[in-house]
């Protein structure tokens, strides 16, 4: 693997390695890279959780990290991606974390820079490392992804989280349903109503509604948005028997989801932040391997 910027690029053996080193990490194995290699984080979206654990997992994995700010870069005066992101291929870095608000940005990285890409998020388009993420936490769940039921419940046609997920958990064996108001349904079917999909469910998967991505005709009041595709307590009491609640956050509390629930039993939202560090200690060190 010479970049990562789509699941589509990760086979399904290569989805398991990852798996596998990711536990291995959480469980305090040490990385096996000889050579010290740099990298940066080259965020010109805003982002808490995918940012600071790829920093974290570079630390952990003795990287050494150069900061870049893009409120104080030169795309500020017109510089271009492909530009920028020569200067950091002309300086020696090795590995970039990118994450940009065009759709399919490293298309015109990919192949024509030595610096190795990771996409951290383009656009409506791929999130791969956080459907790794999810992926590893539904794996640490039930120990296979193989006909698990898996909704994912939202914005879909506005998400990089769905359509990463909705194509890699399909070829890992699961059953993927997507659910959204028809309106948000892009080029997917889906279930319009909710209801219809609580019970069997082994994950219920929520999504944030991508408000920056639409333009600016907000269809639904959080309210009404909470009644029909929010995950009230009244539905989390129809969930399966050992169903569990995933959210790629960041969350709105009442929202998609109700407060009472963020922290309840059957949620994995904070499991999935802490796998984060992990998961993207193993796709460093599977990309750099190749680097040695
Ligand atoms: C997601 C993203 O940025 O696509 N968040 C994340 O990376 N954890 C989801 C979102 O912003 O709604």
């Amino acid at each position: 693997m010479k970049n990562l910027v789509s699941m589509k690029d990760l086979s399904v053996d290569q989805i398991h390695a990852i798996l596998e080193q990711a536990q291995a990490f959480r469980e305090g194995a040490i990385s096996k890279l000889t050579n010290r290699f740099t990298v940066s984080n080259l965020f010109f979206e805003p982002s808490t959780r995918t940012k600071m654990s790829f920093e974290m997992a570079e630390r952990k994995l003795n990287l050494e990290v150069l900061p870049f700010d893009s409120d104080f870069s030169s795309t500020l005066k017109g510089e271009t991606l492909y530009d920028t992101v020569k200067v950091f291929e002309c300086v020696g870095l090795d590995v970039l974390v990118i994450r940009h608000e065009q759709n399919n940005f490293f298309e015109e990285l990919v192949g024509k820079v030595n610096t190795a890409i990771i996409n951290g998020g383009d656009g409506t388009g791929n999130h791969p490392t956080q459907s790794l993420l999810d992926i590893y936490t539904i794996w640490q769940e039930f120990g296979t992804l193989q006909d698990k039921v898996i909704s994912i419940v939202g914005d879909i046609a506005h998400s990089r989280v769905a359509r990463s997920n909705a194509d890699a958990l399909s070829r890992l064996g699961a059953q993927v349903r997507l659910v959204c108001p028809s309106e948000w349904q892009g080029e997917f079917e889906a279930f319009n109503e909710f209801d219809d999909v609580i019970e069997d469910s082994d994950v219920l998967m929520m999504l944030r509604v991508q408000h920056e991505r639409h333009d600016g005709k907000t269809t639904f009041s959080k309210e009404q948005y909470h009644q029909m595709y929010g995950l009230t307590i009244e539905r989390e009491r129809k969930m399966k028997k050992n169903a569990i609640i995933m959210h790629p956050a960041p969350f709105n509390r009442d929202v998609e989801i109700a407060n009472e629930l963020v922290e309840c039993d059957r949620s994995r939202i904070f499991k999935q932040m802490e796998n984060g560090t992990y998961v993207r200690m193993a796709i460093l060190e599977l990309l750099l391997k190749g680097r040695e």
